[in-house]
């Protein structure tokens, strides 16, 4: 039997989905302050709330994209190495392996199909890549950070969190991009939020209102059928 889509919460999951391109519409302050507001809500283990977030808009968010792209620049032209910039904590296993690899490529490559890059064309691909660090055009950028000490259960609470944002964004007619590449310059991006030593970036995410008119937001994604993650036990 299918879902009635009747209720505004299946909408706003529906309806959500990685933007990657945004306009210049700015985002008042008092929209981000009421959605952050209602996205901790939340839950967290032993309400625990465990999360941070930074917003940058302006000159920050500028200072954040000039140190970033400058840095991401220097490693494709060679004159600095990649292995020099490691993400506080792996996001990704170190090993890809299936079905995830698969998955994986599937959407980097239907992504740059989306936009005419062929396989090889590195120059395109770095370019694509580097507006990962410019927030995709988004007048607003969000940094997600906890206490070092925390374990797994603070990046659960992140991600809880994180989702809520995307959902009440969309809510608001607004667009969002989760974006773990940020981690990889978490040194050059923590002194410039002033965050403190004891604390660990977990992501980045771009808001804003997305601009319709650029191919990459027409990219959609498939997900798997139910039965092939799903196990009833009776
Ligand atoms: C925690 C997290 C980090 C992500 N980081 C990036 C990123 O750095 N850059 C990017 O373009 N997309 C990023 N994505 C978006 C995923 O590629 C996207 O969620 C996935 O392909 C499913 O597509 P959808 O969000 O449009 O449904 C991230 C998603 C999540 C949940």
């Amino acid at each position: 039997m299918e879902l009635q889509l009747k209720n505004a919460v299946e909408k706003v999951i529906l309806e959500r989905h990685s933007v990657r391109a945004f306009t210049d519409r700015s985002v008042s302050e008092t929209c981000i302050r009421d959605i952050l507001d209602l996205a901790a809500r939340a839950p967290s283990g032993t309400n625990t709330q465990p999360w941070k977030v930074y917003v940058v808009v302006g000159e920050t968010k500028q200072r954040i994209t000039d140190q970033v792209v400058a840095s991401v620049n220097a490693i494709f032209r060679g004159e600095l190495k990649k292995e020099q910039f490691k993400p506080p904590y792996l996001y990704y296993s170190e090993q890809w392996f299936d079905p995830y690899l698969r998955r994986r490529r599937e959407n980097g490559w239907g992504l740059y199909r989306t936009l005419g890059i062929e396989k090889g064309n590195k120059q395109a691909m770095h370019e694509q890549q580097l507006k990962n660090y410019q927030f995709f055009n988004a007048p607003v950028g969000l940094f997600f950070t906890t206490h070092k000490a925390l374990e797994a259960g603070a990046k659960m609470a992140i991600a809880m969190l994180m989702q809520n944002i995307m959902l009440l964004a969309k809510a608001q007619g607004l667009d969002t991009c989760p974006q773990a590449s940020w981690n990889d310059y978490h040194e050059l991006i923590m002194p410039i939020l002033g965050a403190g030593e004891d604390e660990i970036l977990i992501c980045g995410m771009s808001l804003g209102y997305a601009d319709q008119s650029q191919k990459i937001n027409q990219y959609t994604t498939s997900r798997e059928n139910v039965d092939t993650f799903v196990k009833f036990l009776k």
